[in-house]
């Protein structure tokens, strides 16, 4: 199993982002993860293509995009043709969640579905076949920066266990209200892909990458972590 910190550019500062991303990519970072909000969806407005196309240019990194979008299936080639690696859509935001997953994967990039905290990983559960990573919402979408539901370990865990039991290779991503406190929690409820916003970007960037990393590590070198790399 691939462990990977996934920062949130959503807390960068915005008048440094290059320099931000390049920060990221010389402490060892492979994934970036992209929020792009419609205000329909969610209640805020983040940014879309002119940011990721620009970023695109100089950056090699995984570009993660997590698209909080109504009806997102309006916007797939775009976003692919402004560099997405990987697009996650809404089941909540899609009518037909399967034909939007085919849809992505049409274009060659990896596809997500992403379930919001009130939504049960049953509304998912037949769509693990055709997505290669279910996001786990853990706080409300639409803002960083708020505190991690606990509600949600037990739908990680869910998750987990039904991917094991299915053998299929899903990757689960967690995002929202990251923490020293709360890593370990879904690292061990069975997350391996973990989005952080505020933890990376606030502070000094290059010290909390170093930090956060090392954390997991630690744990995919621990029990906890051997269970799940076979
Ligand atoms: C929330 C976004 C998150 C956000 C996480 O809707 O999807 O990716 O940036 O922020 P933190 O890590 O600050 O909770
Ligand atoms: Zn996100």
């Amino acid at each position: 199993m691939d462990y990977q910190l996934c920062p949130s550019i959503l807390a960068a500062d915005f008048n440094r982002l290059g320099e931000q991303i390049r920060c990221l990519e010389e402490e060892g970072i492979k994934y970036l993860h992209i929020d792009v909000m419609d205000g329909f969806f969610v209640p805020s407005i983040s940014f879309g293509m002119p940011v990721i196309r620009s970023i695109r240019k100089e950056s090699g990194l995984f570009f993660d995009v997590h698209l909080m979008v109504a009806a997102p299936e309006r916007y797939i080639q775009e976003f692919v043709d402004c560099g997405a690696d990987s697009i996650t859509v809404h089941v909540e935001a899609c009518e037909n969640p399967v034909q939007v997953l085919k849809q992505i994967h049409a274009l060659g990039v990896r596809a997500g579905v992403s379930v919001k905290p009130s939504t049960p990983i049953k509304e998912i559960a037949s769509l693990l076949g055709e997505a290669d990573m279910v996001l786990v919402m853990t706080v409300e979408p639409g803002f960083g920066g708020q505190t991690y539901m606990n509600s949600c370990t037990e739908k990680i865990r869910e998750l987990r266990g039904l991917i094991e039991k299915d053998r299929r290779p899903v990757d689960i991503q967690v995002d929202g209200g990251m923490t020293d406190d709360t890593l370990g929690t879904v690292l061990a409820a069975g997350a391996n892909l973990i989005v952080a916003g505020s933890w990376v970007f606030h502070g000094e960037v290059r010290a909390n990458v170093k930090h956060i990393t090392e954390r997991i590590q630690e744990f995919v070198s621990s029990e906890g972590g051997r269970e799940w790399m076979q």
